[in-house]
């Protein structure tokens, strides 16, 4: 007999038929010899009640069908007796697969910290929460690829490897074969990176945008979806040392043209949540719903699923870094002093403190921000005619801080030159970069969006290593 999936399962509307279903025991209930047990095998948030009459399944497995231990249960799908399900499964057939000692296995039918579950990450996928968070997790990844495929992009895949610093910020692990106790050195003493596996000092990426821009400006319309990694020593619930970025790169799109297609992307990636991922979705609101219950009334944020409903019916508020640093200047938090690092005036960089009173308190809506003072932004990206600012866009999400950050890209030789020159940035080891501004050089843009920043977002959680399955931090590299 063939197994059926739970999820598919509890699509029928045909009963008293034969059925075959495997998966673990998440509770049991009832009396020592009929128990009610709740199987669930990852396919979806609800689990099949199977109701196993141990006289007639053999005493012998009474003790072993416990929280945790996984079943093959052949039996006879029928409507339910009992209230809270719409059909059960009487067991016929019941072969304990493995078992899970009570008295050791760390998941119970209660409730456990997101710190705790942390810990057993290897083991926390069998949570209700968890399973739902990998569900629309898995989701999202092919909403991505379905908003670009639809659109006529062409994924790319960039290296992970690489010899260049896109962000200039140096914030990369470095890779190398050589011995860490013993490097060669050269002449000077330094050391001789020409010895090493590339034959030069290389890194994991930070970003797969320069090798993005060198597919654009021939393809036309790509995007690069792979991790990257970052050695920020930043121990917040918004960073991770390890991520995922959606980065699409089109040529002939100016800063408008990129905040439209950001606009529409996540507003997709929203709709496509609301529209596919509705039961994990509904779970995760009641959950978060009992959490708001204990806090402050007005402290408490919109229920999730109105928070999605509105972001994707609104549009997103557009202005300019001098603008939101006015708004920030006259803010009472700012007068007060109440931000930990106050505005004293333009060319100050936002923190997530002062994006977050921007979407949050004065706007209540998703905001753009764009024309960054050149000084606190990339190499690569387009001077403005003041010669102040860049063409830089940053987009910020409730309860978020930044969500994306993109620019239109600098695509005259001589600016990007001299640019580079001031921030220090070796052009002899950009040469293939600069070539795309030798030879057919066009306008063109395109943008980051932190993978795990959108699904704290879809999924209302507040830590963002609860949202990748085994998250990278510092200190951080179990399992
Ligand atoms: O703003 P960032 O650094 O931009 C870039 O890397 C550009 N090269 C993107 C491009 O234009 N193609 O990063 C983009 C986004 C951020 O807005 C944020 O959502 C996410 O990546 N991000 C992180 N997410 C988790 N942990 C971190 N340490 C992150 N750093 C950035
Ligand atoms: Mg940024």
């Amino acid at each position: 007999m063939k197994r059926t999936i739970i999820n598919e399962l509890l699509q029928q509307e045909d009963f008293d038929q034969k059925v075959l279903v495997k998966g673990w025991v998440r509770n049991r209930r009832g009396s020592k010899n009929v128990a009610f047990v709740a199987m669930n095998d990852g396919s979806c948030i609800h689990n099949i009640q199977v109701v196993v009459d141990f006289a007639k399944m053999g005493e012998e497995i009474m003790e072993k069908v416990s929280v945790g231990a996984s079943l093959s249960v052949e039996g006879t799908l029928v409507a339910s007796q009992g209230g809270g399900q719409k059909m059960e499964i009487i067991a016929e057939k019941l072969e304990v697969l493995g078992t899970a000692d009570p008295d050791k296995y760390p998941l119970q039918p209660k409730k456990h910290s997101l710190e705790f579950l942390r810990d057993i990450a290897h083991l926390r996928f069998r949570t209700n929460t968890f399973g739902a968070i990998t569900r629309i997790r898995h989701a999202m990844i092919f909403a991505v690829h379905k908003f670009f495929n639809d659109k006529g992009f062409y994924n790319i895949h960039t290296p992970i490897i690489t010899a260049s610093d896109a962000e200039g910020a140096g914030e990369m692990f470095q890779v190398s074969t050589l011995d860490i106790g013993n490097p060669p050195r050269d002449e000077e003493g330094e050391i001789d990176f020409k010895q090493d596996f590339f034959g030069k000092k290389t890194n994991l990426t930070v970003s797969g945008q320069l090798e993005a821009e060198l597919a654009a400006l021939a393809m036309g319309q790509v995007y690069t979806f792979g991790p990257t990694f970052r050695a920020e020593n930043s121990n917040t619930t918004r960073h991770l040392s390890e991520f995922w970025m959606i980065e699409p790169e089109v040529a002939f799109n100016d800063l408008t043209d990129n905040m439209d297609l950001a606009e529409e992307m996540l507003k997709y990636m929203v709709k496509y949540a609301l529209d596919n991922c509705t039961d994990d979705l509904q779970f995760l609101s009641k959950r978060l719903q009992d959490e708001e219950k204990t806090k402050k009334a007005d402290e408490r944020s919109m229920e999730l699923i109105e928070k999605l409903r509105f972001v994707n019916d609104n549009d997103f508020v557009r202005l300019t870094y001098t603008e939101a640093i006015n708004i920030l200047r006259n803010s009472k938090p700012n007068k007060k002093k109440k931000f930990d690092y106050v505005i004293e005036g333009w060319g100050a960089d936002l923190q997530s403190e002062h994006e977050r009173y921007l979407v949050e308190k004065h706007f209540k809506k998703p905001v753009i921000l764009v024309d960054y003072p050149k000084e606190i932004k990339a190499f690569y990206m387009r001077v403005n005619e003041d010669d102040k600012t860049v063409r830089a866009m940053d987009i910020l999400f409730p309860g978020i801080g930044e969500i994306v950050g993109g620019s239109q890209r600098e695509e005259r030789l001589d600016v990007l030159l001299e640019k580079m020159k001031a921030m220090d940035i070796p052009e002899e080891e950009m040469w293939w970069f600069l070539d795309t501004r030798r030879f057919g050089t066009v306008p063109h843009s395109g943008f980051g969006l932190g993978f795990e920043r959108l699904m704290l977002f879809v999924t209302g959680m507040g830590n963002i290593r609860d949202v990748i399955p085994f998250p990278r931090a510092p200190k951080q590299a179990e399992f």
